[in-house]
């Protein structure tokens, strides 16, 4: 059967769509930067064939930002690497028919689970036996994923998707990043500012996460101050076992 005959026969579980999904253009307004990134998706989207990206690249670096952004499209699947099953995910591709699959963290999805994927990439042709029934379809997917390394992913997979690697900020990028997300939480510019320099420069950290842990909690200069050297003072396991053997 054609993927357009397919598409047809699903309709009536999914509701009335079209084969165009209905594209807002802010679907990645909450991501500061990355505007190659984002012209790259909407490329994407727009395309006739599926093209599957995946993100690569260290923690905090807004992967998962993109994958929220493209479950704002209508059609879109969203599951993680770690949670997705072999059978929770083919039952609902058979009955939904995505026409947009986003998995998270993919690295953590077993072999079993990303040979699922190869065919659906490739052909878009997805089948299964079970109780002695064996049943086909063929669907129109586009898969975008997320991963911190490319190590644990059947080369077959890789080679189907478009890969990206995501650099770590540099502090420009982090500073830029961090004033903006603060901002938006309410955090004044110069204690925003002040909480990124000491994240950076101080705790050697470049995760962004760290300055909203403590965007949250401080209300002035001084409990930045206060945070950063309580966290310094209790940070970097020095309590821990591992230390202790070294010692
Ligand atoms: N460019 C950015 N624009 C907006 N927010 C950002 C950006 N980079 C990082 N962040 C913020 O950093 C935090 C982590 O982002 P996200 O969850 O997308 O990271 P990730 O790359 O998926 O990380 P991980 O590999 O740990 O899953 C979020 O709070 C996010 O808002
Ligand atoms: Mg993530």
């Amino acid at each position: 059967m054609s993927v357009e005959k397919e598409m047809t026969a699903g309709r009536n579980d999914i509701g009335n769509y079209s084969t165009k999904p209905n594209l807002q253009n802010d679907l990645f307004d909450n991501i500061i930067g990355y505007e190659d990134i984002k012209k790259l998706f909407f490329l994407s989207f727009e395309s006739q064939r599926p093209i599957h990206i995946l993100l690569v690249g260290p923690p905090a670096s807004a992967k998962t930002l993109f994958m929220l952004g493209c479950m704002k499209l209508e059609r879109s699947y969203f599951t993680l690497g770690t949670h997705s099953t072999r059978s929770g995910m083919v039952d609902y591709l058979f009955e939904k028919r995505p026409r947009f699959l986003i998995v998270d963290e993919i690295e953590h999805m077993s072999i079993r689970d990303q040979t699922v994927l190869l065919s659906l990439m490739e052909t878009g042709i997805i089948a299964e036996t079970k109780f002695m029934k064996t049943r086909n379809t063929q669907l129109k997917t586009w898969v975008f994923a997320t991963a911190n390394g490319t190590n644990h992913l059947l080369t077959p997979l890789l080679s189907r998707f478009m890969v990206l690697h995501f650099k770590q900020y540099k502090f420009e990028n982090f500073l830029d990043v961090s004033i903006h997300m603060l901002g938006r939480d309410g955090i004044a510019k110069d204690i925003a500012n002040q909480i990124a320099d000491q994240v950076w420069h101080k705790m050697k950290s470049k995760d962004i996460r760290d300055c909203i842990k403590i965007a949250h909690l401080a209300k002035t200069k001084d409990d930045v101050n206060f945070i950063v050297e309580t966290l310094l003072r209790y940070g970097k396991i020095s309590n821990s076992t591992d230390d202790k053997k070294q010692s």
